[in-house]
């Protein structure tokens, strides 16, 4: 079991726009186990594998409602091959900007073309929170964060929030560090 970091807002490597898979192998498998490990440890119910570094089309979800119960979900190389036109707004939120929500309007059924871990096609039809989760988790493998949905102000806000955080976290690092120290 290997919970990684995940990377958080203002983090450059979160406007990456992450590669394809180009084969299902060893590596891969052992990138999901360790996103489903570290997305149930969060807790979460979506990552993209940016969101541990890796700029890899890959998709982990958990939807099940039940308390106790796992329903594991992988997407690789996902794409939305039909949205409809009608839109749906839910409260969104990130684990790569903790404790920030938001109301975000999306369409509401879309359908997503994937891979399973076995390297099939796949084609599922997602309403609901399935189909708010996994556009969000598709923007993320574009380099797109649900803040870019909302408005400027709210954003800037936000951004403006979790940049002075991280400025005063690396400075509280560099005090308690004596090789920073020394520089
Ligand atoms: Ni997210």
């Amino acid at each position: 079991m290997t919970v990684r970091d995940i990377l958080i807002l203002p983090d450059k490597r979160l406007r990456l726009i992450s590669k394809p898979v180009a084969k299902i192998d060893a590596s891969i498998k052992k990138l999901v186990a360790d996103m489903f490990d570290t997305m149930y440890d969060a807790p979460g119910i979506g990552l993209a594998a940016i969101q541990i570094g890796e700029a890899k089309r890959i998709v982990t979800m958990d939807l099940a409602k039940k308390e106790g119960e796992t329903e594991p979900l992988v997407f690789i190389n996902p794409e939305l091959v039909d949205e409809s036109g009608e839109v749906s707004v839910h409260e969104e939120g990130c684990l790569s900007i903790p404790e920030y929500y938001e109301e975000v309007e999306r369409p509401a059924v879309v359908t997503v073309k994937y891979l399973d871990l076995d390297g099939k096609v796949q084609q599922a039809k997602a309403s609901g929170l399935f189909a708010t989760c996994i556009q969000h988790e598709i923007d993320h493998l574009n380099g797109v964060l649900f803040i870019d949905h909302i408005s400027k102000l709210k954003r800037d806000r936000v951004v403006k929030k979790f940049t002075k955080a991280a400025k005063q976290a690396a400075k509280d690092d560099g005090k308690d560090s004596p090789k920073s120290a020394a520089k």
